[in-house]
């Protein structure tokens, strides 16, 4: 199967430019392809939209991000990509007529991947050329933040296949859940669709609003789903006996039932208490308001997560293992050599405080962030730190300069004062704006340690010779 520099997509609404905001954003190549010519224009709005939330996802070095280009012909775009992701409408014979006919003009070790939110992957295969490179790949809104991608094929498709698409979506930062057997509805949206049922439900019965039953989750399981979902909740809720006292306590209730199988019937009356109830709860607020305020807290809740290493934060912690390693690659020949370390962002607006500035005790969070990059220029990485070696932090002087507002671009550059065996001295610096205005400055010495013992060791020889290396170059160089 291809390494994967070019995507392209079928279908370019909400689902294929969310597709396309997170393949650029990781440095692939897009082409996208949709029978509409004004869907250029929307994918392109898209893409810029999904991007501030993007940027501040990670401070882990990104490659140049790809380059998006689009076409109203199905065929040019399957004729030169390396893998073809499918967004059209959910609707089974569409699909299958534009699967087959787009597998005829691309070669056979392209693969071809649904976004189907529910079909299944041996009818959506059937007419295709090479069905065995075909596979379900689906994702959730928005695509450009949510890592889960559930895999499954069909009948025809081959174990390569969900091996490569594996590697691709993991590459651009997702989590595949690869699927034992396909079924209507793959796994999440059929539970997705347990809960909306009992929601229509109550709403149909006049039991709640639509926004109280948002509160339902919102303020309870929902914030636990983060972090676990409902089968390990449900051991927790068990006390020490876990699951089994769990079964055995509500197990009973699952006969009286609570829940209802069948949805209600979708009248006029039902929807409009569904529309005139989730109205009511924007307040006024448009889509795009709404949509900003969801990302700016799925990035957060990931970063928090990451802090545990667990759910979609192990996903973020994963992919950034990755990028901080490419980059060390890449760098290898000339990097280590260059004075300066790196790292670019900008100001976030979580970081602002009452005066509309940076808040300093984010500074000491960039510095952290900038000697994480200087470690994996010198070698130190999880591997290292696994191996109970790690520089702690012993002191810093942070001088507050200048005023840093929400938004701007943001650097900072870290450079190597001095180093011995069991000691190291970096100054930090904080640059903002258009006209790269010096705001803080941060001078930091670290000890190396044996993590296990808790004492001053020294350190591998050859991350010293690099670090010293980086002191070196950066002598000569004049700055604050
Ligand atoms: N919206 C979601 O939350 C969501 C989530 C996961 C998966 N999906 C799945 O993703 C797919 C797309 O959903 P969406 O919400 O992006 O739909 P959408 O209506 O926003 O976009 C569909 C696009 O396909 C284009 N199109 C129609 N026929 C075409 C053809 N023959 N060739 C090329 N382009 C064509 C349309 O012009 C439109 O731009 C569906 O299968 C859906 O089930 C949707």
């Amino acid at each position: 199967m291809r390494n994967v520099r070019t995507l392209g997509l079928l279908g370019t609404g909400v689902i294929g430019g969310g597709w396309a905001a997170r393949a650029l954003h990781f440095g692939i190549d897009v082409i996208a392809a949709d029978t509409k010519p004004e869907m250029e224009g929307w994918i392109r709005a898209a893409v810029e939209n999904a991007a501030p939330a993007l940027a501040r996802l990670t401070f882990a070095p990104l490659p140049p991000k790809g380059k998006l280009s689009f076409t109203t012909d199905l065929h040019a775009m399957a004729a030169r990509v390396d893998f073809i992701q499918e967004n059209i409408p959910e609707q089974l014979e569409l699909k299958q007529r534009v699967l087959a006919d787009v597998s005829r003009h691309c070669a056979a070790d392209v693969i071809i991947a649904s976004s189907t939110s529910g079909l299944m992957p041996t009818d959506l295969q059937r007419e295709m050329v090479a069905p065995e490179r075909f596979c379900v790949a689906h994702p959730f809104n928005p695509v450009y933040l949510l890592p889960l991608v559930e895999l499954v094929g069909g009948k025809l498709t081959s174990a390569q296949t969900i091996a490569a698409a594996r590697r691709l979506f993991t590459y651009i930062g997702m989590h595949p859940l690869t699927l034992r057997h396909e079924i209507p509805g793959h796994l999440t949206d059929r539970l997705q669709e347990a809960l909306w049922r009992e929601i229509l439900h109550m709403v149909n019965d006049g039991v709640a609003s639509t926004g109280e039953l948002d509160d339902s989750i919102v303020y309870g399981p929902g914030l636990r789903w983060a972090a676990m979902g409902t089968n390990m909740i449900y051991h927790l809720a068990g006390g020490e006996s876990g699951m089994r006292h769990m079964l055995a306590q509500f197990g009973p209730c699952l006969k009286w039932p609570w829940t209802k199988l069948e949805a209600p019937e979708l009248t006029e009356q039902l929807i409009d208490r569904m529309v005139e109830g989730t109205e009511a709860q924007a307040a006024g607020r448009s889509i795009r308001e709404l949509e900003r305020l969801r990302d700016d807290s799925l990035v957060a809740i990931q970063q928090v997560l990451r802090q545990y290493n667990i759910g979609a934060g192990a996903t973020l912690r994963a992919l950034e293992e990755r990028l901080y390693a490419d980059a060390a690659q890449s760098a290898r020949p000339h990097g280590v050599a260059a004075a300066l370390s790196r790292i670019d962002t900008h100001v976030r607006p979580e970081w602002v405080d009452y005066n509309g500035h940076m808040t300093d005790f984010r500074y000491m969070q960039v510095f952290g962030e900038a000697m994480e990059a200087l470690y994996r220029r010198v070698g130190i990485d999880e591997a290292y730190r696994l191996s109970g070696r790690m520089l702690y932090t012993v002191d810093t002087h942070l001088a507050n300069l200048a005023e840093a507002r929400v938004n701007e671009p943001l650097y900072a550059t870290t450079q190597v004062l001095s180093v011995d065996d069991k000691r190291l001295k970096v100054k930090h610096r904080l640059y903002c704006g258009p006209a790269d205005k010096l705001v803080a400055t941060g001078e930091q010495t670290h000890l190396h340690v044996n993590t296990r013992v808790g004492k001053a060791s020294p350190m591998d020889e050859e991350v010293r010779r690099r670090l010293a290396r980086l002191c070196e170059s950066a002598a000569g160089l004049a700055q604050a």
